[in-house]
């Protein structure tokens, strides 16, 4: 979408529809007072009231959007406001949209124009036969600001931000059968275009480092394994310790010989969404050019069913060197995970790490769909992640690690298992990726409740691949560690 941020009095662009969003209690007057009479439109937060423009109005086609209470505004609710009224109006006809906002200043709109990006994203390329009817019409959008010069200079980080969490959503919605991990890798190698470095081992290397765990999950597949290692290295100091960010990339996750049932399975193709996540992360920091230094590994394989599969009990070494009896296959993210993790700890000594993963089913049982699950071994990360959750609507819980729950992963005849029962799952899986974290500030995502929803949770959040992880991380980086 085409956005330009214009003065309040500019011409309105034809064959556009007007968005205006009003404070609770403040709905206007004016032309629009009988219809508003009419209705039940108050200005709540999420409202919205779809009108014909009255005779002799600037455009033929207006939106009243609800923003709620004017002491509780802020950007978040300027996006979400944004993106209601182009929820609205996407499917009119109209090719154009006029956003008016409650509040003036640049960094609103900037936001508001965000909003819009986010509510814009589709994954269409595999409908052949979709009547332009049916297409969404809106194609350009203005919003109206008193700063449109500021406006202009403040959207660029926020556009390379929509394009990050698109680049993850489109990963994500990819099937199984076209996005496999060496594909993966590639169009992670295509970000190379904006400055990163990108790295891809594949299965002779990893045997070489002794990453048992995590070969041992895609050795069913005839697809090869990969561990992307993705770079940038922004900060002034080129050599300084970098942030690392390590995510979950099962492009489908079948179970295994632990199979999983038919209904549903064909969600896990979405079983990548921690990587896809980190990927998204690492394109946005060098689309606006983060002054940090960061890596991003992704840990990325194929879980299938197959004679070569792994078998319920198999015994494997992981590059750590702590071996781990594998009592079900389908508990395969933390295997993943753990050599991936290690690696990343053994080779770039970073600062602090923090890992996503669609890990376990029982995070939805705890949290439901609008939270995911956060897991921290120190308090000022968490705490950090939380804020930055909090701002970006990306909603985070924390859970506790307990030690006592150690033992529900001990195993008769290895350092671990990988499961360790129904109580307290994600839980439990959380402390088995402790055991592959050395001591360094760590936290731990469990997206498997966010990175996909059905039905859409958020205006912003079209149903589908969310890019859950992209906007908290790099809020995250931005407020706490660029210089
Ligand atoms: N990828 C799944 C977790 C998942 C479940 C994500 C539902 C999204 C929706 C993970 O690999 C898995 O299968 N976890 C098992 C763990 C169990 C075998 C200990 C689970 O959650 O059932
Ligand atoms: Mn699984
Ligand atoms: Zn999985």
């Amino acid at each position: 979408m085409e956005i330009e941020f214009v003065a309040a009095g500019a011409a309105v662009q034809p064959k556009a529809a007007v968005a205006q969003v009003v404070f609770e209690g403040e709905a206007p007057n004016g032309p629009f007072g009988p219809a508003l009479a009419a209705s039940r439109f108050t200005g709540a937060k999420g409202q919205t009231l779809d009108l014909i423009g009255p005779a002799g109005f600037e455009a033929a086609r207006v939106v009243l959007v609800g923003a709620g209470k004017r002491e509780g505004f802020d950007a978040l609710s300027a996006e979400n406001a944004a993106a209601s009224a182009y929820n609205v109006l996407k499917g009119s006809g109209l090719q154009a949209l006029r956003l008016e906002l409650p509040v003036g200043d640049a960094a609103t709109a900037a936001r508001a124009a965000l909003g819009l990006r986010l509510a814009a994203y589709r994954f269409d390329k595999y409908r052949t036969k979709e009547p332009a009817e049916k297409k969404p019409s809106i194609l350009r959008a203005q919003i109206v600001t008193a700063e449109p010069e500021m406006a202009l200079a403040a959207f660029p980080p926020l556009a390379a931000l929509a394009d990050a969490v698109s680049f993850s959503r489109d990963l994500v919605s990819e099937p199984a059968n076209i996005l496999y991990p060496a594909e993966f890798a590639r169009r992670v190698k295509e970000l190379e275009s904006l400055g990163l470095e990108v790295e891809v081992l594949g299965e002779p290397e990893m045997t070489k480092l002794g990453m048992g765990s995590l070969l041992g999950v895609g050795q069913g597949s005839v697809r090869e394994s990969q561990l992307v290692v993705i770079r940038w290295n922004g900060a002034a100091d080129k050599t300084a310790a970098p942030l690392a960010f390590v995510g979950k990339g099962v492009c489908f996750d079948s179970g295994g010989i632990s199979i999983k049932p038919a209904e549903g399975m064909e969600d896990m193709k979405w079983d990548m969404g921690g990587a896809g996540a980190v990927a998204g992360l690492m394109h946005v920091l060098a689309a606006r050019k983060a002054k940090v230094n960061v890596v991003g590994i992704l840990g990325l394989v194929e879980n299938m069913p197959d004679a070569n599969a792994q078998r319920p009990g198999d015994v494997v070494t992981s590059m750590s060197g702590q071996t781990i009896e594998v009592v079900n296959t389908d508990a395969e993210g933390r295997l993943v995970l753990a050599d991936a993790i290690w690696y990343c700890q053994d080779r770039f000594k970073p600062r602090l790490l923090v890992d996503l993963a669609t890990l376990t089913g029982a995070i939805i049982t705890a949290l439901g769909n609008d939270y995911a699950g956060l897991f921290s071994n120190n308090d000022e990360l968490a705490a950090n992640l939380l804020d930055a959750s909090v701002k970006e609507g990306e909603p985070l819980w924390r859970l506790p690690l307990p030690d006592q729950y150690n033992k529900q992963i001990d195993s008769m005849i290895a350092d671990m298992k990988n499961t360790g029962g129904r109580a307290g799952g994600s839980i439990t899986a959380a402390l088995f990726i402790q055991k592959f974290v050395n001591n360094l500030p760590w936290a731990h995502l469990d997206i498997a409740s966010t990175a996909w929803k059905k039905p859409s949770s958020a205006p912003t959040i079209p149903e589908g691949a969310t890019g859950f992880g992209v906007r908290l991380l790099n809020r995250l980086i931005q407020e706490k560690y660029e210089a």
